[in-house]
């Protein structure tokens, strides 16, 4: 195993609830690189439609995954947040689209392509100096992480969140219909036979519902800082 330069801080929690807007906040403040791993998952989803994959068939899907030719790399230069680029092309806005939303669950309940992306993600994150956000980090993918987060906060609360970035950036939103794809998205987390979301025992866990996500960050932050393997930039 690399011997690690930082720390690695794992943090899990379900759909919608800050996690890459609290762990860029938490990575940008202590000069660590900063990933969303759900990128993976749709950047492979996205894919698989584009060239007319059988998302159902999890030979070929765990197929076009091993033939693509994955990049992690800021898109600003000297930025704290990777992206995901695939054959050469960041993905960002295009793996935001509703179908690979949708599509995306029965992509990450593929246990040939969870087997190779957590792989792709331990290579990423081996060095340390690293937030690593998703669903199965904690638990799977960095369980020897230094540092675990659980970030949680009601269904509801998370839909208000989600209701009002979208009336701020002036597009339509249905609060109802935000809410029960939270729920669905949620049971596909929770149900999902291989690597399911769930709380690691050692993990900090952290009810949002009250907080801003800078309150988050900052209660984040203080933990780091007390704890034993805090590096001495981070103090
Ligand atoms: O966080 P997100 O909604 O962008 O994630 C997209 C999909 O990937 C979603 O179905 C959950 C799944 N996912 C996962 O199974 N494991 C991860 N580590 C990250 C995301």
């Amino acid at each position: 195993m690399t011997k690690r330069k930082g720390l690695v801080i794992a943090m899990d929690g379900p759909a919608g609830v800050g996690k890459s807007t609290v762990g860029g906040l938490v990575a940008k403040s202590l000069g660590y690189k900063f990933i969303n791993t759900g990128e993976m998952y749709r950047a492979l989803t996205w894919k698989g439609l584009e060239v007319g994959v059988d998302l159902e068939d999890q030979a070929a899907v765990v197929e076009l995954a091993k033939k693509i030719d994955w990049e992690f790399k800021p898109i600003e230069e000297g930025g704290s947040t990777l992206k995901t680029f695939i054959d050469g092309v960041a993905v960002t806005s295009q793996i935001r689209e509703e179908k690979v939303s949708i599509n995306s669950s029965l992509v990450a309940a593929n246990p040939g392509v969870r087997k190779f992306l957590s792989k792709l993600q331990r290579e990423l994150g081996e060095g340390g100096s690293i937030v690593m956000e998703g669903r199965d980090i904690t638990t799977n993918v960095f369980p020897d992480a230094d540092v675990k987060i659980y970030l949680d906060a009601s269904p509801e609360e998370r839909a208000d969140r989600r209701y009002r970035q979208l009336k701020a950036a002036g597009q339509e939103a249905d609060r109802d219909k935000i809410l029960a794809a939270i729920l669905k998205r949620d049971l596909n987390d929770l149900k999902r036979e291989i690597n399911p979301l769930k709380q690691a025992e050692d993990a900090f866990v952290i009810d949002s519902t009250k907080l801003t996500l800078h309150e988050v960050a900052d209660k984040i932050l203080r933990r780091i800082r007390k704890g034993a393997k805090t590096p001495s930039h981070a103090r």
